[in-house]
């Protein structure tokens, strides 16, 4: 597989102010390179990960995903080219637009716009949160994940699957259908979820800190009808997350203790549990998709689903002391 992380997102928003304020207070990003029509949000040592154009609309700008070298983005864009999709050649303005060195347009089949390249250019001077933050986990897991909405979620899976060449992380047929896929250990780095609707549902960024996510969502709480679902748990990627809407009206998830997967002993199935172990209640929505969420949770719960956190080094502290309670539940009792 050519493609190896997202890169980058490009946001089509109607006027730059709200998003220089949310990308920076309340999401924690860096804002550089303001013009009037453009604005780059940093997270990392990137250059620009989230590019925010005024195009007088809401929505989708382009999805950029990652590939090692030339020689994978060429291989790749002869591979879409064989399989009769149009791929168009960034040319030099438009490579340094994105901050990399080679770059190439496309679509899927609903007119989502792609891009690929490769050789993102990086920034020497340190990255300065625009809120206290302790930073954003990216490196070699990419950016964090985007989900697409779509009409038909079989309908467009080979194409990500067999042209594009990402592996199937896993499914769900209900509550709602949706399929998982990964590119790297990331558990996803996209998403398809059968809404009826097209376009971009919501990017997901993952703070190194739980309490990085937890004081985002008393920020969220403080902002007039922002907030899309509560702070909860994903069945698949084990994210604690909550959403926010963004200027650009999509869905932003902002989450903590994402699960890797061992890519190469991976195997694919059915989530039976529904996309949350917990918490995730919808605001503000279709009261009978909001009930069906919570009796899955429910029905989760009863079934005693639990998993592990995942911790980074440095960011945790063993408890001490010994809980006979805790050496039955977790099968360390002899
Ligand atoms: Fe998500």
């Amino acid at each position: 597989m050519h493609i190896q992380s997202l890169g980058y997102i490009g946001v089509a928003a109607q006027g730059l102010d709200d998003w220089a304020h949310f990308g920076t207070r309340f999401l924690g990003m860096q804002a550089v390179d303001r013009t009037s029509r453009r604005l780059a949000l940093r997270m990392d040592d990137r250059k620009q990960r989230v590019i925010v154009e005024d195009a007088g609309r809401n929505g989708l700008g382009y999805i950029g995903w990652e590939t090692a070298d030339q020689a994978a983005l060429d291989a790749l864009a002869a591979g879409l080219e064989r399989q009769g999709v149009a791929v168009l050649r960034g040319d030099r303005a438009l490579a340094d637009e994105r901050s990399v060195a080679d770059v190439i347009r496309f679509q899927d089949p609903l007119g989502n716009q792609l891009e690929a390249f490769w050789g993102a250019e990086i920034t020497t001077a340190a990255f300065k949160p625009g809120r206290s933050i302790s930073g954003f986990r990216t490196g070699p897991l990419g950016m964090g994940h985007t989900v697409l909405h779509v009409e038909n979620v079989d309908a467009l899976v080979p194409f990500y699957r067999d042209v594009l060449g990402f592996h199937t992380s896993d499914w769900m047929l209900k509550p709602f259908k949706a399929h998982f896929f990964h590119v790297n250990p990331r558990q996803h780095s996209l998403a398809l979820i059968e809404t009826g609707r097209k376009g971009l549902h919501h990017f997901m960024v993952e703070l190194y800190s739980l309490d990085d996510v937890g004081q985002g969502f008393d920020i969220a709480n403080g902002m007039d009808n922002k907030l899309l679902l509560t702070m909860g748990r994903h069945t698949n990627d084990h994210m604690t997350s909550f959403y926010t809407k963004t200027p650009s009206d999509f869905g932003v998830e902002y989450g903590w203790g994402g699960r890797l997967l061992d890519v190469p002993k991976h195997v694919p199935e059915e989530m039976t549990h529904g996309p949350s172990m917990w918490g995730h209640e919808l605001v503000n929505a279709d009261p009978e998709m909001r009930a069906k969420r919570r009796q899955a949770r429910i029905d989760a719960a009863e079934s005693g689903l639990r998993q592990p956190v995942h911790v980074l080094e440095g960011n945790y502290q063993l408890a001490a002391g010994i809980c006979p309670w805790w050496d039955q539940a977790s099968g360390k009792a002899k």
